[in-house]
């Protein structure tokens, strides 16, 4: 029986301590799917180029098909002891098919079928982060839109800056999610190369075809370099740089709502979907989803971490350290999407109390910009504008209303009254891209086309996703 030393080593580490620390099948585990995918599109090569009979292909394509039913239906044999993924489905198809089944391995080594493996995965899992991210922009945006005539201050230093509205606020984070879309694509394309075909490192002397199970596969052509094909561990640290960015844009979020749900702020009320009460204290309810989405995003900096430390210093080609990159990042797509699911639910229960917010936006100091802004209308350098307006609003007699303003800054003219009505606020902020409602109808036109835009790329990743599913469903021919 083969062992993970090769069809009939003896002596084998097996069963002894080594082996029990070599062993990676809890982890990789997860990867059966790509792997079977994977080496249905081998066997078709092998046929086409003359090295597997047509019987013995077929034997082989169903039985990896066959191993696949069992898998799902929960009664493969998995046996620890064979180490891995890929040495359990193929003890298993010996067992099944018989000899034919030893000449699968042909040409290949766990070396590049692992990072053919990793790829595959690698696409399925960008694909429902994508969606995961793609959905709760849109709720971010349904928000919004019902949100442009609603008064927030806006903050810096955490100190009330300028009036902005709740509808831009949101926005700003929809723009954060926006280039973490972005970059899961630019990595996913990126990483659209099949590495199979590179053997152990440096090829094979059959003719093998890897282009033929690079296309039969979905990817854009095969690898360059059978070196590198086997060691490149790119496409998870970009990922896992991603993710990790990703959750500090999700940990900030969850820091507002937590400031936003407290008895301080006030500016968002908590439903059920943000957190639980207390055990001891009746009267609270916590923003438990945005907190953990805080504490989250801590393991995902830890999960790039791991794997950059892991890749540092390795020499070419493959090394068994290399085995250390999947646990990361299954827990950091893992961590990553149940934070975003659960922060959507929070969202759409978060009541906006309006009232303290506007509130806290008509705070009178935080119109001292637009009072300079106003001398600077009448003719007078910022420099001093700036300087005037802080005379004025330092002073502890000052009232700050438009006849106060009126009194100590004779050049505002008219314009003194406009710049405490709060009707006025917002709409004076029309500069493009800032917080008028006239401004953030434009920018809700571009969200909205950015999100239109994302549905060619869902859609073309998730038809090579699909691609898998056919290869293990179609009959053998
Ligand atoms: N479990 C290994 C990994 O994940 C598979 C490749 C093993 N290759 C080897 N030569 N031992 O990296």
């Amino acid at each position: 029986m083969p062992t993970p030393d090769g069809p009939s080593a003896a002596p084998s580490y097996v069963g002894t301590g080594a082996g029990r620390f070599l062993g990676s099948l809890d982890v990789d585990r997860a990867l059966f799917r790509y792997d079977l995918a994977g080496s249905v599109a081998h066997a078709e090569m092998l046929e086409r180029v003359g090295l597997l009979g047509p019987a013995d292909a077929r034997r082989i394509r169903g039985g990896l098909r066959q191993i696949r039913r069992e898998i799902d239906a929960g009664t493969f044999p998995w046996r620890d002891e064979l180490e891995d993924v890929h040495t359990n489905v193929e003890v298993r198809l010996t067992e099944m098919i018989g000899p034919p089944g030893g000449r699968l391995h042909t040409a290949r080594s766990r070396n590049d079928q692992v990072a053919l493996d990793e790829r595959l995965y690698l696409r399925a899992s960008v694909l429902r982060t994508l969606e995961a991210i793609d959905a709760f922009q849109r709720a971010l945006v349904a928000r919004a839109a019902a949100e442009r005539e609603t008064l927030l201050p806006g903050y810096t230093h955490l100190q009330r800056a300028q009036p902005v509205s709740l509808a831009h606020h949101l926005l700003a984070h929809v723009w954060r999610l926006e280039r973490d879309f972005g970059r899961l694509v630019d990595l996913e394309r990126r990483a659209n190369v099949s590495p199979l075909g590179a053997g152990a490192l440096a090829g094979s002397t059959l003719p093998i075809d890897p282009e033929y199970v690079a296309r039969r596969l979905g990817f854009d052509r095969a690898f360059d370099n059978s070196l590198d094909a086997v060691s490149d561990r790119d496409m998870f640290a970009e990922l896992l740089f991603a993710l990790a960015l990703l959750g500090v844009h999700l940990s900030a979020l969850g820091e507002e709502w937590v400031l936003w749900t407290s008895a301080e702020f006030g500016f968002a009320r908590a439903g059920p979907r943000l957190g639980s009460g207390s055990s001891l204290m009746p009267q609270k309810r916590n923003a438990d989803v945005a907190e953990l989405a805080r504490g989250k995003s801590g393991r995902s900096i830890a999960d790039l971490v791991s794997l950059l430390v892991t890749l540092k210093g390795l020499p070419l080609a493959y090394d068994r350290d290399l085995q250390e990159d999947k646990a990361p990042v299954a827990d950091a797509l893992a961590q990553t999407v149940t934070t975003i699911e659960a922060m959507r639910g929070a969202l759409d229960d978060l009541a906006f109390d309006r009232d303290r917010m506007r509130a806290a936006a008509l705070d009178p100091a935080a119109r001292a910009t637009d009072l300079a802004e106003a001398l600077v209308r009448q003719g007078v350098p910022f420099r001093e504008a700036h300087e005037r307006v802080g005379r004025y609003v330092r002073d502890p007699h000052a009232t700050l209303d438009a006849a106060s303003a009126a009194r100590a800054l004779p050049d505002l003219g008219p314009d003194a009254a406009r710049i405490f009505d709060p009707a006025e606020l917002l709409g004076r902020r029309a500069s493009p891209g800032g917080p008028s409602p006239a401004a953030v109808g434009d920018q809700l036109a571009h969200a909205r086309a950015a999100l239109a835009a994302h549905a060619d790329f869902l859609s073309s990743l998730g038809r090579r996703v699909e691609l898998i599913e056919e290869l293990l469903q179609e009959e053998a021919t």
